[in-house]
């Protein structure tokens, strides 16, 4: 029974914004995601370099989410520097990483930390990955290495968009680029393996008193635009669903929404000149948060909060952000005004950062000068701090207690 007096933001709701260490942090020279940009193929249009250089600037990018109003920051630890070499951990970054955990407390912003997002290092990749005999121990021996310095960290995110993951192992067998609308089954052997290395991490991320872990989906809001109801179910248990129940009984689950898929008789509808697109060439539908909500509490049965841990859009036009993030949030004000158990919303992306291969679409509500790396708050940054203060009143209706 929905509380029709109870604000629709919760006292504690967790407003912040993402960003993910390579995409961000500059020279991840152990990753192997470097090594694909620097010694791979040559499909990837940029490097990502210095990134934002926030591997130093932390601290600056900590005061802007603190001054802009907001009280959370998620940001991933990179397994490739806490490991560069199997079997031993690097001290000193284990310090770097509890200094921006401890930084955060002393701003007053709760850290939601992610273990792996998306790089992995080099030296696992030469040994075969993530299907290789040895990965999932040679995980858990990164989580048992971080362990110690996640005390204090209420929510951490094991895995980021294991979907995704699985769905690019299958890409790069076929030899499609990464903007290939056609529809992909996520690789069985990958998504096998992450979902034990999530497994594993969270019963030993249990030992630490207050932690609560879980792993974040790529909700791509399957829709039935011709496909019939039988093909748009198969199709989203393959690449949502299929990782939504690997998540039940976990603390919580990430939600991370941008826009829509449409199925349609012959495959999927790729968003054409008719459609109104973002930056990245993915359909501007707002919405799609309010639905992966929805979709992701339906299928958990309503048991595990959800945490949006990824919302936002590509666009050189601010104004844009605005628009799509109060729409964005005027659904999800929705969806919990109908009692979906959402604890936060976190921004993608903090920052103006390497967009995995490109640096061209810009999804920061901070842009960042690649040669100074002076920032340069935006307004949507400003609207969204002021909208935090009292989110009911600035959405209206919608987000109205
Ligand atoms: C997500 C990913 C982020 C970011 C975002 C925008 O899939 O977790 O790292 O790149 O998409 O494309």
């Amino acid at each position: 029974m929905v509380n029709a007096h109870a604000p629709v933001f919760p006292d504690g709701f967790l407003w912040g914004a993402s960003t993910a260490a390579h995409q961000v942090e500059g020279n991840n020279v152990g990753s192997d995601f470097w090594q694909a940009e620097n010694h791979g193929t040559g499909d990837l249009a940029d490097r990502s370099g210095d990134a934002c250089d926030s591997y130093h600037r932390w601290p600056e990018d900590l005061d802007i989410v603190r001054d802009l109003g907001l009280n959370a920051y998620r940001f991933s630890i990179e397994w490739a520097r806490v490991v560069p070499a199997p079997g031993h951990p690097s001290r000193a970054m284990l310090d770097h990483y509890r200094r921006m955990i401890e930084g955060c407390a002393e701003r007053g912003l709760t850290p939601v930390v992610t273990l792996h997002h998306f790089t992995s290092p080099a030296w696992l990749r030469a040994e075969g990955g993530w299907t290789s005999e040895a990965a999932i121990s040679h995980f858990t021996a990164y989580v048992r290495a971080v362990l110690p310095i996640l005390d204090g960290v209420p929510w951490v995110c094991t895995i980021n968009e294991p979907n995704m993951v699985a769905m690019m192992v299958t890409r790069r067998a076929n030899g499609m680029g990464h903007a290939d609308p056609s529809f992909v089954t996520p690789d069985p052997g990958m998504t096998a393996a992450l979902s034990r290395a999530h497994a594993e991490a969270r019963e030993l991320l249990a030992s630490v008193p207050g932690l609560r872990s879980g792993w974040t989906v790529a909700n791509q809001n399957v829709q039935d635009h011709g496909a019939g109801p039988d093909r748009t179910a198969e199709m989203s248990y393959l690449i949502d669903d299929q990782y939504l129940d690997v998540a039940k009984g976990d603390d919580f689950v990430g939600v991370q929404a941008y826009s829509r898929l449409r199925a349609g008789r012959q495959g999927v509808i790729a968003p054409g000149p008719a459609d109104r697109r973002t930056m990245i060439g993915w359909e501007y539908y707002p919405l799609g948060l309010e639905d992966a909500v929805r979709h992701t509490a339906a299928r958990l049965g309503g048991s595990t909060p959800l945490l949006v841990t990824e919302n936002g859009i590509a666009t050189g036009d601010d104004g844009e952000r605005i628009e799509y993030t109060r729409e964005a949030l005027t659904g999800l004000a929705r969806a919990m005004a109908d009692g979906v158990d959402v604890r936060g919303y976190l921004h993608w992306s903090l920052l103006d950062n390497y967009e995995w291969g490109s640096w061209e679409p810009t999804f920061g509500l901070v842009a960042v000068d690649r040669t100074t790396f002076r920032r340069t708050v935006k307004p949507s940054a400003r609207w969204l701090g002021q909208l935090t203060q009292s989110p009911a009143a600035a959405l209206g209706q919608g987000g109205a207690a």
